[in-house]
């Protein structure tokens, strides 16, 4: 009998799944093609300077953190980084995590001042420190440590909608938001099986100061797992965290549903455990390891529209919503 080498332990099919379970992760499929996928129009460009900087040789976590800091710059997208619109005491408050598949490690931060990219000190929280998230002026001094700089990120526009809010009778619609766009959630596939999630938000208009959503929570803004799939969220995240949305299409990806099923499969678990979460909004997106992607949402005037780069193509799509 042939005595057993590297070489003669890798041809055989067990060896290929004992060497994938020894290095903690599933085999690798073919190389599937790069893939982002992000939510809202703002994930267009964020999706494309993800692509970018990839190309450009930055790793998946450059990309996704890179992409992220488009929306989070730009004053005029008001629920994420700059120019998102503030707490009810007219102060911006943000939440941002990353999660890499590969290590099973996510960083973020919760409330955090004056800094407009919360993602990029999320990642440095996953990076530099034995902690996952960091809220408060303990985030905003890790920031500073860091080397980020203080600035204001109210605009004058953000300042002048909270001030609109604020002499509003019935300001206790919380969402002015007439263009229902929202936090950004992006996932990525490398296209060899690595994947990670990523989310940043201003988060409710004119919240309760203190008030955390969604985003910055792992498991429920960001999941990510290289041996199943990445997911992320947007949308009214006091209803969305109690579902842990991210985790559970995760679980449900790993039970054998595609991305688009799994995704379907939580919104319609929240509608039956509360006919209410009907008018939600909700949205959701995911990736598995082979490059497929879901995205869905519940609530008709707010229908999601994501973003999707794959094969040089950005485009942007409108998600399947749950009927
Ligand atoms: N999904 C963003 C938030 O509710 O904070």
């Amino acid at each position: 009998m042939e005595p057993i080498n590297r070489r003669n332990f890798m041809k055989s099919v067990a060896g290929t799944a004992a060497l994938a379970a020894l290095e903690g992760g599933a085999a690798r499929a073919a190389d599937t093609g790069l893939v982002f996928l992000s939510t809202w129009a703002h994930g267009k460009p964020a999706n494309e300077r993800a692509a970018e900087i990839f190309k450009g040789g930055g790793s998946l976590l450059d990309a996704i953190e890179k992409g992220i800091n488009v929306p989070e710059s730009d004053p005029a997208v008001t629920s994420v980084g700059y120019g998102g619109l503030p707490n009810a005491e007219g102060v911006v408050e943000l939440d941002a995590a990353i999660m890499d598949g590969t290590r099973h490690r996510a960083g973020s931060v919760c409330n955090l001042h004056m800094i407009k990219n919360p993602i990029s000190v999320a990642r440095l929280v996953m990076e530099k420190t034995r902690h996952t998230t960091l809220a408060g002026e303990g985030a905003f001094r890790f920031a500073l440590k860091m080397g980020f700089e203080p600035q204001t990120l109210l605009t004058p526009e953000s300042l002048r909608k909270w001030e609109e809010w604020k002499v509003n009778p019935k300001h206790e619609t919380f969402w002015l938001d007439a263009e229902h766009h929202d936090t950004i959630g992006m996932v990525a596939n490398d296209g060899k099986g690595h994947v990670l999630s990523g989310c940043s938000t201003s988060g409710l208009a004119f919240k309760i100061p203190g008030r955390v959503g969604d985003s910055p929570l792992v498991g429920c803004g960001v999941y990510a797992d290289d041996n199943v799939g990445a997911a992320s969220a947007t949308g009214d995240g006091d209803v969305m965290t109690n579902y842990c949305t991210s985790v559970s299409i995760i679980h449900a990806m790993a039970r054998g549903a595609s991305p688009q099923e799994a995704c379907l499969e939580l919104l319609r678990h929240m509608v039956k455990t509360d006919p209410k979460n009907r008018e939600a909004q909700v949205g959701v997106v995911a990736i598995n390891t082979q490059g497929e992607i879901g995205a869905a949402c519940i609530n008709s005037r707010a229908r999601l529209k994501y973003a999707l780069w794959r094969n040089g193509e950005s485009q942007l799509l409108d998600s399947v919503m749950l009927i």
